[in-house]
């Protein structure tokens, strides 16, 4: 269910750049709000392993998480500055820290099951940077 919702969300994401992108109808954008959920844009890590993906909508307009709930506690509110620590590593999410801290089997699913929740692997990297616009040259 859960996962028929995320493809869904990720449906509307291309429908409204497609629309963007071939008549500049905003249709379809305006029912998200960036000030109210945070950003649109999934949040994609490739250190150290390749790659990880972090939904804003999912934990805030989905899961209903303030913003305080995560920031500035376990992350800043720039995207990259995590992986740039070098306990960014599973054993500190089981420990508790960055997304252990609700994903510890009780507020939320916990961190040593569902890897692929998470890891969307090279290949779901390649097609995350196929798929946004200014993705492809972040680094
Ligand atoms: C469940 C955790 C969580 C919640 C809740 C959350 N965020 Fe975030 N946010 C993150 C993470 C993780 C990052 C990336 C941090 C990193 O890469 O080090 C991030 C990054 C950001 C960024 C920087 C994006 C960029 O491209 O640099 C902004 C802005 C932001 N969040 C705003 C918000 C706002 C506004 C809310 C509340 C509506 C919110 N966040 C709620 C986890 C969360
Ligand atoms: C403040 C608490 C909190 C933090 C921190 C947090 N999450 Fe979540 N997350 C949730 C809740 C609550 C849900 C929805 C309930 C569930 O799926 O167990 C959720 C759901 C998800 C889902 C959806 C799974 C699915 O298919 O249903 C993914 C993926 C996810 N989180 C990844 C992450 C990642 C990656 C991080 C760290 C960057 C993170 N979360 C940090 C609370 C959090
Ligand atoms: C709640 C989200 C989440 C889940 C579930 C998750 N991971 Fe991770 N994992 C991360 C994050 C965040 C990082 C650090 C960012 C990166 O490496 O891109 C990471 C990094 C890693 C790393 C490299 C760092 C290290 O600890 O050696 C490995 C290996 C790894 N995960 C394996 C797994 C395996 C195996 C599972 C399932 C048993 C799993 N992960 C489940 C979020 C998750």
């Amino acid at each position: 269910m859960k996962k028929i919702l995320l493809l869904l969300v990720l449906g509307v994401f291309l429908l409204s750049g497609a629309l963007l992108s071939a008549s500049g109808d905003v249709a379809v954008e305006e029912e998200y709000d960036e000030d109210t959920y945070g950003p649109e844009d999934p949040i994609v890590w490739t250190k150290p392993v390749k790659s990880v993906v972090f939904d804003h909508k999912i934990h805030t307009m989905g899961a209903e998480l303030d913003c305080d709930s995560c920031h500035d506690d376990l992350f800043e509110m720039e995207a990259g500055v995590a992986e740039e620590n070098e306990d960014f590593t599973m054993d500190t999410l089981y420990e508790g820290g960055y997304c252990g801290g609700c994903h510890d089997g009780s507020t939320a699913f916990a961190s040593n099951t569902r890897c692929t929740a998470c890891h969307i692997g090279v290949r779901g990297h390649a097609r995350l940077l196929g798929e946004t616009a200014d993705g492809g040259k972040s680094h």
